[in-house]
């Protein structure tokens, strides 16, 4: 199987809302020339929108999210009969003949098999080798990286995040190597790895995209496990979940998250201004409660010009698979009054 980018577990991605989305924005952004992603997270938003802008503007502060940007997005050259003969080259290795690693001894019998993280590991170091001896350009590493993403993601021992891993489960080695395949396209596509509140301040384009975090739960937390392997500094790791120390911890999660959104909804140089927000802040659990209300969005939003709200009912499983009924999915266009 060759991996779209769609292919991973990412919480709040917006994958299934796109088509819903794409209209609202057709139907309500007459001039959409450039879009900024403030928040690219899986970077479906930015994949779904490609056909009605002429440029994009995409970020995320996680490093696993910019790897796996230009690996989808770059357009410069790579050799797929390469990449094709490594991935055939890997099927061959018989994992339990190989030594420890990082990646087992860090994380074997826990997110992964004994067996799966021996040849992660092995994966991971070998593509940093070929990348220093100049046998990889760098879209063909960054492919690979992304590649060893999308592959150990879909056997890793999770409910789909690396906040835990299921405990007093014999792990089969279920983990295959595949390839991702590069998007083709004829836009600009630029790629930035920045706090959104900083990088704002410096992007123009007609419509800014913000899909930011609403709850306590920290992305940098949850997807530590791609963290960790694509900058592969090797650090200590620590508790149940074996974490790096902290980094890229969000104050969208944080109390002060309003401040925060306020803060970069003023700054926003954007034409029209698109916010998704769902509203679970009535959940029992305390790390879902969300950290901005809804009137708050829209009090701020009204600071920068005439803002629509759209709505849609949104069927969710949580995890014992019961419905949630009372979900919704909000969408607001502000169209901004003195652009500059
Ligand atoms: C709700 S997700 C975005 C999902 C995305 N729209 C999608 O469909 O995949 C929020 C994203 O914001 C990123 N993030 C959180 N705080 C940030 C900050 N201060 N600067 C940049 N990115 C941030 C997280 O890493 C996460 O990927």
């Amino acid at each position: 199987m060759n991996f779209s980018i769609n292919n991973r577990r990412y919480i709040g991605n917006k994958y299934n809302l796109m088509t819903w989305i794409k209209q609202m924005i057709l139907e309500n952004c007459s001039e959409r020339s450039s879009l900024f992603d403030v928040f690219g997270g899986t970077g479906v938003v930015s994949v779904k929108l490609m056909d009605i802008v002429s440029e994009i503007i995409i970020n995320d502060f996680l490093y696993s999210n910019e790897i796996i940007y230009k690996a989808f997005f770059s357009q410069k050259n790579f050799d797929e009969n390469k990449l094709k003969n490594y991935v055939h080259a890997i099927a061959e290795i018989n994992a339990d003949d190989l030594p420890d690693n990082y990646v087992s001894s860090n994380y074997g019998n826990k997110f992964f098999s004994i067996s799966d993280a021996k040849l992660i590991g092995y994966i991971r170091e070998d593509i940093e080798l070929r990348y220093k001896n100049d046998e990889l350009n760098e879209h063909e590493y960054t492919i690979l990286l992304a590649s060893l993403m999308y592959s150990f993601d879909r056997s890793a021992n999770t409910v789909g995040h690396y906040e835990a891993y299921i405990k007093d489960k014999i792990l089969r080695s279920t983990f295959r190597f595949d390839l991702i395949t590069p998007i083709k396209t004829d836009i600009p596509i630029h790629i930035f790895r920045q706090d959104s509140n900083k990088l704002s301040r410096n992007v123009f384009a007609d419509i800014a995209f913000v899909d930011p975090p609403y709850n306590s739960r920290q992305y940098s937390r949850f997807y530590h496990v791609l963290e960790t392997i694509t900058k592969w500094d090797k650090p200590v790791l620590s508790g149940v979940a074996m974490k790096p120390p902290e980094e890229n911890m969000s104050d969208y999660c944080r109390n002060s998250a309003p401040r925060i959104f306020e803060d970069l909804i003023m700054n926003l140089h954007a034409k029209y201004i698109v916010v998704t927000y769902n509203n679970t802040y009535d959940s029992r659990s305390s790390s879902s409660k969300n950290k901005i209300m809804l009137d708050d969005i829209k009090m701020i939003l009204e600071k920068r010009g005439l803002t629509k709200i759209f709505s849609r009912d949104y069927v969710r499983f949580n995890a014992g698979k019961t419905l949630q009924t009372n979900h919704r999915e909000i969408l607001f266009i502000t169209e901004v009054k003195n652009f500059e």
